[in-house]
């Protein structure tokens, strides 16, 4: 496996992949990398003739009251799982070589980014479309994969493809949980015993919102209240946002419809998580997107 490092020589790379007649998938990460991000790799390694992981933790997309420098940097080990897995370039570039100085251009997606993790972390998808158009004009992929447990990311990321004509395919691969159903992150490790114990509350939140939907209900405010106790049972849990949306517009809904989503964020300690659920209507059809697959 070859350490990229800079831009140039990463384009150079990929230009000439490229031109060979190969296909580039690639999964772009913060690194600490999880079993969540090995089934990106995994099915991107199926679906692509080389592979391509960044790993940049990237420090437009923190908000103002988050520290860009305690974030996990396990390098060699994120290094041993990408050989493990097959992939063929980790890109590893500096601040300096991703912002060099008298940087300047922004990308925003404003609809999609307006409510949810959008209003918790300003700045946060300013710096996630920045840094993804960055990397896609770098790598050049013909396939890029996210995982649903970023929701609002993945439907970010296809809007600004789309909105740019980026030319690159987006596939969005399901949440990979712990047997207790918490949403694998690399934020977990922040988890203290007792906080770990009560984090899957979340999940099981999300999933008895999901069962009442499957049962017939479809009145969006008990739903949300039902799903809100469910937390609640933990007095150390503090609810951020639990909502019946529109799977593309984020939008939420009043009452449920085939292309629902459910979203939740929750803040235990000083660990935030957040989580989803696609929505099956009664009768077992779930007109869920095509992307997320
Ligand atoms: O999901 C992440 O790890 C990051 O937001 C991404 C897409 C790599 C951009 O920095």
């Amino acid at each position: 496996m070859k350490i990229i490092r800079t831009a140039r020589s990463m384009a150079a790379w990929s230009e000439r992949l490229r031109r060979e007649g190969a296909t580039i998938g690639f999964v772009p990460t913060m690194g600490a990398l999880h079993d969540g991000h090995r089934s990106l790799i995994r099915a991107a390694r199926l679906r692509c003739d080389a592979l391509v992981v960044s790993i940049f933790v990237n420090p437009t997309q923190f908000s103002p009251t988050e520290n860009v420098t305690t974030y996990p940097r396990p390098i060699p080990r994120d290094r041993a799982l990408c050989r493990e897995e097959g992939v063929d370039v980790c890109f590893e570039p500096t601040a300096q070589a991703m912002y060099p100085g008298g940087f300047q251009t922004i990308v925003t997606v404003p609809a999609v980014a307006r409510r949810w993790e959008g209003e918790a972390r300003p700045h946060h998808f300013v710096g996630v479309a920045t840094v993804v158009t960055k990397l896609f004009g770098i790598v050049q992929p013909h396939l890029a994969l996210f995982g649903q447990k970023d929701f609002q990311q993945a439907a970010l990321v296809r809007q600004l493809v789309n909105d740019l004509n980026l030319g690159v395919a987006i596939q969005v691969r399901p949440t990979v949980r712990e047997r207790d159903g918490l949403a694998m992150s690399s934020r977990n490790i922040y988890l203290s015993a007792d906080e770990r114990r009560i984090a899957p509350l979340l999940s099981q939140a999300l999933r008895t919102g999901r069962r009442m939907i499957e049962d017939g209900m479809n009145d969006v405010a008990a739903i949300e209240r039902i799903m809100r106790q469910t937390i609640e049972q933990a007095p150390t849990i503090y609810v951020e946002y639990l909502a019946v949306c529109d799977q593309d517009s984020l939008e939420p809904l009043s009452v449920v419809t085939a292309r629902a989503v459910l979203l939740g964020a929750v803040r235990i300690g000083s660990v935030r998580l957040i989580d989803n659920l696609l929505v099956k209507m009664p009768g077992g059809k779930s007109r869920v997107s095509p992307h997320y697959s």
